[in-house]
């Protein structure tokens, strides 16, 4: 398995890579798997751009590239995935960047509304589909835009969850809108095949990030052992592997598929809500959870 973080730019030369010559969009890429996936994906030869709310870990990051001499491959596009001039701003600056657009990696994502379902908020039920299915609507509308016209293909991935596929992984409105993820990703892909764009959907299962253990790794470690069958943690590279894949020629025949990253926790049936930092009140309180972004939770107690 790949570490989580390497010495980026390193271990290949741009023209070896995978992704040579590939310009490719990342959301959410100053955390857990949008980062992981950025540092695999210079690694492989790809120019990037790292589209993220928060601009503190988006500036750090790109200190991080130019100290380890890739930051010429990489732009960092300060965007809320849910806004639509952000996201077009964001698609073309790989443009205006690096001349073309070949991937686009729909990752960012928070926890969302929370709570029993007596009590949810309308109002973060509509901010929880906003910022994880508007979101993935607007990248893909925007990918397309740059790569219908450009004729060479493309590969659009998103990242929906295993929380997606059935119940028993995540609250209502998360579990809601990564199911419509993955639907848009069926539905778009059959729409953009004709141009050679493919576009398929990941399905993380617990994946070691900051978003997952919110600061409280113990905890984090005692579900995913309780609720995991493979031994091992799945860490944000793994997510990479998987991008790299899609976002490859190896993957130029697959689309409109969820491929599922996740030691086997959906094959087992996953039993994680109630027990994540996020749905362990789940009787008591309820509200919404930003995620990484640097805004605080709101949280009301019942
Ligand atoms: P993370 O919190 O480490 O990284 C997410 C990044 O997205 C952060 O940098 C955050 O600032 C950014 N972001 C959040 N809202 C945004 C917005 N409106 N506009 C732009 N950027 C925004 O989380 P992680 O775990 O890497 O999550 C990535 C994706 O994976 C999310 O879509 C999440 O729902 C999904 N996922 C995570 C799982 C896990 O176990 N970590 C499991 C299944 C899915």
């Amino acid at each position: 398995m790949e570490p989580a973080t390497r010495s980026v730019g390193e271990a290949k030369e741009q023209a070896d890579g995978r992704l040579a010559g590939k310009v490719a969009v990342i959301t959410g890429g100053a955390s857990g798997m949008g980062r992981a996936t950025v540092e695999r994906f210079l690694d492989e030869g790809a120019s990037v751009v790292i589209g993220d709310l928060n601009a503190d870990a988006g500036h750090a990051f790109m200190a991080e590239l130019n100290q380890a001499g890739c930051g010429e491959r990489a732009r960092f596009s300060r965007t809320d995935v849910a806004v639509e001039d952000d996201v077009a701003a964001m698609t073309e600056l790989a443009v205006e960047a690096f001349g073309r657009l070949d991937v686009v990696f729909n990752n960012a994502g928070i926890g969302g509304a929370f709570g029993p379902i007596t009590e949810l908020d309308v109002d973060a039920w509509d901010e929880t589909f906003a910022i994880l299915v508007r979101s993935v609507m607007l990248g893909t509308k925007h990918a397309a835009r740059h790569m219908i016209p450009q004729g060479s293909g493309g590969s659009i991935i998103n990242t929906a969850s295993i929380a997606g596929v059935g119940g028993g992984a995540g609250p209502q409105a998360y579990s809601a809108a990564k199911a419509a993820v993955i639907s848009l990703a069926q539905t778009t892909a059959v729409e953009l095949a004709p141009h050679r764009i493919r576009v398929n959907a990941i399905c993380p299962g617990l994946i070691f990030t900051p978003l997952m253990h919110s600061g409280n790794e113990a905890q984090a470690e005692e579900v995913m052992r309780e609720t995991q069958p493979w031994p091992g943690r799945g860490e944000g590279a793994d997510i990479a592997s998987a991008a790299l894949f899609l976002a490859s020629d190896d993957g130029q025949f697959v689309s409109g598929q969820q491929l599922v990253v996740d030691g086997a926790m959906l094959a087992a049936g996953p039993r994680i809500h109630g027990r994540m930092h996020n749905t362990r009140n789940l009787h008591r309180t309820a509200g919404m959870a930003y995620g990484t972004t640097g805004k605080a939770a709101t949280v009301r107690r019942l």
